[in-house]
């Protein structure tokens, strides 16, 4: 009972992730799911519900075009200015700074 409901769940997540990735694909633009759904989750609050810039917090949407995936990823796990270190951690950090990497 307990592995068939289980089950259940990793299949939706996969289901969910795969819907969202598309869902937010925009124009020819190739993107990498993951690390775009993550962004579109943990990174809108302060970055903008397109990346755009708001606030105190710079545009990041083509923030590719000026910082290498490792820089990005330092970024996420140090902080920078006002921006709290850690907003997300491990593989996801490293999903969004490679996704990040590819928005020119
Ligand atoms: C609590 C608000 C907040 C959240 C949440 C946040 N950021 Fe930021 N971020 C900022 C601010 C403010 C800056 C500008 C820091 C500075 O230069 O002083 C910044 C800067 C950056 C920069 C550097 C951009 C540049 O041009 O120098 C990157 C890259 C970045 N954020 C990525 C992310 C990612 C990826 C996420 C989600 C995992 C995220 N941020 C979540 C507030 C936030």
């Amino acid at each position: 009972m307990k592995k068939a409901m289980l089950t259940v769940a990793i299949g939706s997540a996969i289901f969910l992730a795969a819907c969202g990735g598309g869902k937010t694909t925009t124009g020819t633009k190739t993107t990498a799911s993951d690390g775009e759904t993550i962004a579109m989750k943990s990174c809108i609050t302060c970055h903008g519900g397109e990346l755009q810039g708001q606030n105190n917090a710079p545009k990041i949407s083509d923030v590719g075009s000026r910082m290498t995936e490792a820089e990005i990823l330092n970024v996420i796990e140090n902080g920078k200015g006002t921006m709290p270190a850690g907003v997300v951690k491990g593989a996801d950090a490293e999903a969004v700074a490679k996704w990040l990497a590819t928005q020119k």
